[in-house]
């Protein structure tokens, strides 16, 4: 018998350069096909009724990256974003970033504000990028604001924190999809990926299909969630 849909799916889309390199192409093509794929993936999630998709999109760890490809990233995520943004209206989908967006370039943020402005009603899907992210940095992140925030230490417990974290308010991740034969998580969702499924895929993240993504939520259906209990524990509402 197959369980439910996950509620939350994270997916770290990786392999995009090695895509490129493997058709002697620049690394921006690999970018750029991916981004065609993220829409599919989200067009899925949409159709199969998924409440949360978090896609890693820029890591801490990218700003490292040769300033040309960093800021030619920039540039497909602000393009993308005021590209797409009616349709994301029209879909019902409430856009969200997780991350460090002090550090994005201006013009990004401003976007981004946009973005998250005109569909915070929307409620069919939450599509939550995470830009400028590392899970260590969002926890040192919240871990800050509750000192600021002056809490003593018995008040402090797991809702609490959580909801200090940049996803307040998001279920917990059910699912996370890694592309391109990796089997890590990069500091993805670190708190919040704690009882999560991983599914790994040898997939370069520009082949990534619906098909696949599918298959990988069908992968995720036929397996048992204990939560460290000894019976599976029911996660249909
Ligand atoms: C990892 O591949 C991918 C990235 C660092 C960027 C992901 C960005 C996109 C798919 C495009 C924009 C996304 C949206 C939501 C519009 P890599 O470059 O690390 O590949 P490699 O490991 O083969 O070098």
């Amino acid at each position: 018998m197959l369980g439910g849909i996950p509620r939350h799916v994270g997916v770290i889309m990786d392999g995009n350069g090695r895509w490129a390199s493997l058709r002697g192409l620049p690394r921006v093509e690999g970018h750029k096909r991916g981004a065609e794929r993220a829409k599919d993936v989200i067009e899925a999630a949409l159709e199969i009724g998924i409440e949360v998709l978090t896609l890693y999109a820029f890591s801490m760890e990218n700003w490292q990256r040769p300033r040309q490809e960093v800021s030619t990233l920039m540039e497909l995520l602000k393009l993308y974003l005021s590209k797409e943004l009616l349709e994301l209206l029209h879909k019902g989908i409430s856009f969200r970033v997780i991350g460090d967006r002090s550090r994005l370039p201006e013009e990004v943020q401003k976007v981004i504000e946009e973005a998250e402005k005109y569909t915070s009603s929307a409620s069919r899907l939450t599509l939550v990028t995470a830009l400028s992210y590392g899970g260590r940095d969002e926890i040192l992140r919240a871990i800050r604001k509750i000192i600021k925030q002056g809490l003593r230490p018995e008040e402090l417990n797991e809702e609490v924190f959580e909801s200090a974290l940049d996803t307040a308010g998001l279920p917990p991740v059910d699912l996370i999809i890694r592309t391109s034969g990796e089997k890590r998580l990069s500091n993805f969702l670190l708190w919040q990926g704690a009882y999560s499924e991983l599914y790994f895929t040898e997939t370069l993240w520009p082949d990534f299909t619906k098909e696949e993504f599918l298959y990988a939520i069908q992968d995720y259906q036929r397996r048992e969630r204990r939560f460290g209990a000894i019976m599976p524990i029911s996660t249909e509402s």
